[in-house]
């Protein structure tokens, strides 16, 4: 069952991950919690030197402190990848500290669950995820890049999820975000391939996180552990591929677009039948939104800027 759901992929051959990661550095986004922690423990155990990049230090001290503890090299990096600033200081410190890096594991996200209905008022739903999801990689990557493509080798792994297959309704924030990114990395592949630097895409579907958690309807669904979704990106950086997504999210993609209408209607009953629970949801998660450290202060900018 969970195989033919694409939820039980192989872990790597420990000996191939060994041979791709160990002597290299790996900085993770996102290494704070769920599968950009769990990918950083691997990692490290098979010898890679890993670089912990979030806002919480404290979060990321102890994951570097454990690793440490068990004979595995990390150093934590806190920064806030939705603030250019912060992503300039964090690309000088890295380079004058490591000297560069071999991999990028874009992990980092932000995920908001709302209908359209309930966003007319808050334009910052999507500036919020826009930042998180997309300009903060890709600015993070023009100051990571040039020392990959001038080494002549180098992986870029881009975490992203089924819903940039198969668009779900109640997720347009979040799910443009990380449709925009995904572009960027498939039209800057051939670019970097040219310069011996690969990308791979992984396509998520349900894993039960922090970021998860607040979707009461998953947490009733069957999904992959973190330490699962860590062996999937581990396998991706032993061997590369250039996606990996499972098989239901592919060809769903390819029925939605040779025959729209079934997929269609099946969406709007979907929608019609979950629109209050998203809508409750809505409510829970926006009391945990503003208690988010920082928060506030985005809101207040976001609309500021919108209003400009
Ligand atoms: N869980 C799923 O079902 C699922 C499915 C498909 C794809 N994904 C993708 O998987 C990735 C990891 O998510 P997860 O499920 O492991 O959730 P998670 O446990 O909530 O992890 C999210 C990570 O992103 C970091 N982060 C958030 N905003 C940040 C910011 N502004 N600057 C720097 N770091 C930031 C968080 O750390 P701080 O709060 O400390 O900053 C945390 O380490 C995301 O890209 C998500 O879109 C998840």
């Amino acid at each position: 069952m969970r195989t033919a759901l694409g939820l039980a992929w192989p872990g790597p051959d420990p000996r191939a991950l060994r041979a791709a990661v160990a002597g290299r550095t790996v900085l993770v986004t996102g290494a704070s919690s769920g599968i950009g922690e769990a990918t950083a423990r691997q990692v490290a155990a098979a010898g890679g030197t890993v670089l912990l990049v979030a806002r919480t230090a404290e979060r990321l001290a102890a994951v570097r402190a454990e690793i440490e503890a068990v004979g595995g090299a990390a150093f934590d990096h806190p920064a806030d990848l939705s603030d250019p600033d912060a992503i300039e200081a964090l690309v000088d410190e890295i380079l004058a500290r490591h000297g560069g890096v071999d991999v990028v594991v874009n992990n980092a996200g932000r995920s908001i669950r709302r209908p359209v209905d309930a966003a007319y008022q808050r334009f910052h739903d999507y500036t919020r995820t826009i930042d998180v999801n997309y300009l903060g990689p890709v600015r993070l990557l023009l100051g990571l890049l040039p020392g990959m493509r001038a080494r002549g080798r180098g992986h870029l792994v881009n975490i992203s999820t089924v819903g940039v297959d198969l668009p779900p309704p109640q997720w347009t924030a979040y799910l443009a975000s990380k449709s925009a990114f995904e572009a960027w990395v498939r039209a800057a592949a051939p670019e970097l391939r040219a310069d011996g630097v690969r990308t791979t895409s992984i396509h998520f579907p349900l894993v039960h996180t922090a970021m998860s958690a607040p979707t009461a309807e998953f947490s009733r669904l069957p999904g992959m552990s973190a330490d699962e979704a860590g062996a999937v990106v581990c396998r991706a950086l032993a061997y590369r591929p250039r996606l990996v997504s499972p098989w239901w999210a592919r060809v769903g993609g390819l029925i939605g677009d040779a025959l729209p209408a079934p997929l269609d209607a099946a969406l709007t009953r979907y929608h019609r039948t979950t629109r209050s629970a998203a809508t409750a949801h809505d409510a829970a998660t926006a009391g945990d939104e503003a208690a988010t450290a920082g928060d506030e202060a985005a809101t207040a900018a976001d609309e500021a800027g919108a209003a400009r």
